[in-house]
């Protein structure tokens, strides 16, 4: 999603006339998307907003804005912390970032100072203007309203290849899991029109995308806002019909929902890729429970075993949060019991940590750190055994892979993907980048899989 709305504001900027530059140290504007979603993610983000305190203390004309979630949790906290920090620009805003920045005196500085912020929110929104004592032309700019829907269209005019986009289908979420944050800073769930996502993803593929992934917090909830009977199966068959469009993903999906008739959508439709990130959690049902996640591990292992019965080859996918309050060593090993008994093809795993606001931060965070690295690391290597088995099964198979450009480990290969997200790398010519080849794999890590293209 971050990486979506980061290409969404370089594409916006671009069309105002800006252009990228290869090195931050060389930039009018700093813009530096953030993310809330674990303490250590925002941590990282004040360090770097200290270190950049002396650039701008000898460039005052540098333009530092503060975008993303961190920009809507902590909204005028940043600047009262950093006040060398121009503007603060929360998810739902980001549509008038060009605006936000050319009132900062950019693209073409205006004349004599500027101590009103000319920002003009529309109407019913509470974007506010806020003047600095100390510096009459650095008044600082907070926009972490919630905006509508008329802000939501998301076209993305910089993609980072020509091949592959993502595309936004679903904004915030409700379902208030009592670890998350994301409900708190990404605003309430709403669906875009199933039309006006026929027609970016038209659009995409005109411009030569051939493979799509859709974004929500939530994907499974999509259309239910609409109230028209609309879902995401609805959505995937109409974008399925999309001459040119090879390949259709969607992430993150929430066990719960994840029905049948999705499954069904999934083995029927050529484009849709058979891979499911669905995540767990946990495999304990009193820590699902306090997760407020609202299944049992026996309804989550009902799902995978339809997904698997229902669409053939398909891989799965979880997150896992370590050391959620009051997770006992017992409730872990049920963790781990699911891990195993699912063999996923990949796991990120995430050690707890309290946002403030949410349910789970009234909990004590009782576990001690050093209980929830050792689980981590616990998980990680149950779950790279099973990769590592997993893979080499692989050898001697042939995959379909899209290649995605060249190896950054190892400069004379070519990395793409399968149909259902196996990493692969082969050697082979850097022209057939955006091509789909038939790979025979021969050889394997827990990771990535090598081959030679047939
Ligand atoms: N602490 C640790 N991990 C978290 N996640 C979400 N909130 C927290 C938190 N407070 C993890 C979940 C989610 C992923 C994006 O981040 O596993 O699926
Ligand atoms: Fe957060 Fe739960 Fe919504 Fe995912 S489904 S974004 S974990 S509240």
């Amino acid at each position: 999603m971050n990486k979506l709305d980061s290409e969404i504001v370089a594409g916006q900027l671009a069309e105002a006339g800006y252009a990228l530059v290869d090195d931050a140290a060389d930039a009018d504007v700093v813009l530096i998307n953030t993310c809330s979603v674990r303490q250590h993610a925002e941590e990282k983000v004040w360090s770097l907003l200290g270190t950049l305190r002396h650039r701008k203390a000898k460039n005052p004309g540098l333009v530092l804005v503060v975008m993303g979630c961190m920009a809507q949790r902590e909204g005028e906290r940043i600047v009262r912390r950093m006040p060398h920090v121009d503007i603060v620009c929360g998810p739902m805003e980001l549509a008038r970032l060009p605006e936000l920045i050319a009132s900062r005196g950019l693209p073409r500085p205006r004349e004599g100072t500027q101590d009103e912020v000319p920002v003009h929110p529309p109407a019913g929104q509470e974007t506010r203007g806020r003047q600095d004592g100390t510096r009459g032309r650095n008044s600082h700019v907070l926009a972490v309203a919630e905006g509508d829907l008329g802000s939501f269209p998301r076209i993305v005019q910089r993609r980072p290849n020509r091949f592959q986009a993502f595309v936004s289908i679903l904004r915030g979420c409700d379902n208030y899991c009592s670890y998350c944050i994301v409900p708190y800073v990404r605003g309430r769930e709403a669906s875009r029109p199933v039309a006006e996502i026929a027609d970016e993803v038209r659009r995409l593929v005109a411009d030569g995308v051939k493979e799509v992934t859709l974004l929500g917090q939530n994907v499974n909830s999509y259309g239910h806002a609409l109230g028209d009977g609309t879902t995401l199966s609805t959505l995937l068959r109409q974008l399925d019909r999309i001459a040119g469009l090879e390949r259709l993903r969607f992430v993150t999906s929430h066990p719960k929902d994840a029905s049948d008739e999705l499954f069904a959508a999934m083995a029927e439709l050529p484009s849709v890729c058979p891979h499911l990130h669905l995540p767990a959690q946990a495999g304990s049902n009193r820590v699902l429970c306090d997760m407020n996640r609202r299944y049992t591990r026996e309804h989550y292992l009902d799902r995978v075993a339809r997904a698997r019965e229902m669409v053939p080859g398909i891989e799965l996918a979880s997150d896992f949060i370590v050391g959620f309050p009051g997770e006992t060593e017992e409730e872990f090993e049920e963790t781990v019991d699911l891990v195993r008994r699912v063999e996923f093809q990949n796991c990120f795993i995430f050690k707890y940590s309290p946002r403030p606001g949410t349910r789970a931060a009234k909990m004590p965070d009782d576990v001690p750190w050093a209980t929830k690295q050792a689980r981590n690391r616990r998980l990680l290597a149950v779950q790279e055994a099973i990769m590592k088995r997993r893979n080499a099964a692989l050898v001697g198979q042939t995959l379909e892979v899209l290649v995605e450009g060249t190896s950054k480990k190892d400069a004379g290969k070519l990395i793409g993907r399968s149909r259902a997200n196996h990493i692969v790398a082969f050697p082979g010519d850097p022209a057939l980048e955006g091509q789909t080849v038939r790979v025979e794999i021969v050889d394997s890590t827990p990771l990535t899989l090598f081959g030679k293209i047939l």
